[in-house]
């Protein structure tokens, strides 16, 4: 039959809610979100963040009424930052010799974890098993120079073995302190396979492992980068993270990465950021049947809300809008500073 011309057909489908509602091919819940969380060290009262609403540089205090606030309303898991203090570049090179062996039995490390370990800690016994903790695992807020490994005595390289080795260490005091996944976005080669050993070897296998396997080298992460103290000083001879994060045109690189982060044991994969990455999310989750996760990311979140502040868009539809995407191109699990508020957005629709 030939197409009738001005005839209502296919919007016969769009007439209102019900139909509309009955016909959605993407739906998601806000079981699939987890929110990010900021723990700083030394802070007198919580801070705002720049473009991130509701979300705060939090103190000890303040980050436990706030997850009680949260758990109230079903956002329920957790990816925890620790900010602390800076360890000066003397501190890691004397760290440098002391951590060659990995054998799982040396615990003590002089990177100053123990801020972190207490905040997990503390969570575990105020809130049991109602909260799901995952961990960042990496060091670019505790080395002065703000990168994600150590550097080499004349600055030019990261030491990926020396770093491999500190973030399993710091994998396991996470674990052990009470995370139920620890999440490393370092981007270090072999540091899943190193991960999942030293946990193995200290029964915690039960602690799951969430890859930022497709972590790009990207221009979004400014708002989280000021939250976390965590830019790569300006001073450096690496002057930024493009010799270890994927570079943006790369896809067979990501793809080489997941798969590698697949067989050496991660449980949950991510594509981060998430909007500039959608067809990268949508090609790795036909080639990898473990469960994506994506990360959307403080720059894209702070993007939306600022266009909402000054009234140039409703943020909330945006963020839902750009969720839906996130679903459509094959997530499981959605990262996002507004994961508290999806409960609530979802039920808008
Ligand atoms: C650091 C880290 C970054 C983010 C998460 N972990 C920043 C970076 O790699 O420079 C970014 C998250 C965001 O922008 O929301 N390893």
């Amino acid at each position: 039959m030939d197409p009738q011309y001005g005839k209502i057909d296919l919007r016969r489908l769009r007439q209102n809610s019900h139909v509309r509602q009955m016909i959605r091919e993407v739906n998601f819940n806000h079981h699939q979100f987890i929110q990010p969380y900021f723990i700083v060290d030394g802070l007198p009262e919580k801070e705002p963040i720049t473009g991130l609403t509701g979300v705060y540089r939090e103190t000890p205090d303040s980050l436990l009424r706030q997850v009680e606030n949260d758990l109230e309303i079903g956002c329920n898991k957790m990816l925890l930052f620790g900010v602390t203090h800076k360890q000066t570049s003397s501190d890691q090179s004397s760290l440098l010799g002391q951590h060659h062996s990995n054998d799982g039995k040396e615990l003590k490390t002089d990177l100053n974890y123990e801020f972190i370990l207490k905040q997990i800690e503390s969570l575990r016994s105020h809130f049991g098993d109602q909260l799901w903790i995952a961990a960042d695992v990496c060091l670019c807020t505790y080395t002065d120079h703000g990168h994600c490994g150590f550097i080499s005595n004349d600055g030019k390289r990261i030491k990926n073995q020396q770093t491999v080795d500190e973030l399993s260490r710091q994998a396991l005091l996470l674990a052990q302190a009470g995370a139920n996944c620890v999440a490393p976005s370092d981007m270090m080669d072999g540091r899943i396979g190193s991960i999942r050993e030293i946990l193995d070897e200290n029964e915690l296998e039960d602690t799951l492992i969430m890859s930022y396997s497709a972590k790009f080298h990207s221009g979004f992460y400014g708002p989280f980068r000021i939250a976390a103290n965590s830019a790569p000083s300006t001073t450096n001879t690496l002057k930024d993270r493009a010799t270890y994060q994927i570079d943006p045109s790369a896809y067979k690189d990501a793809l080489n990465c997941a798969k590698r982060d697949s067989d050496q044991g991660a449980d949950i994969l991510m594509v981060k950021p998430g909007l500039p990455y959608l067809d990268i999310l949508f090609r790795l989750q036909k080639e990898i049947t473990k469960p994506w996760a994506v990360y959307q990311v403080s720059g894209e979140y702070a993007a939306i809300e600022l266009l909402g502040q000054n009234n140039l868009i409703n943020s909330p539809k945006a963020h839902m809008e750009a969720w839906t995407s996130f679903f459509r191109a094959g997530a499981s699990i959605v990262i996002s500073y507004g994961a508290r508020e999806a409960r609530k957005w979802i039920n808008m629709l």
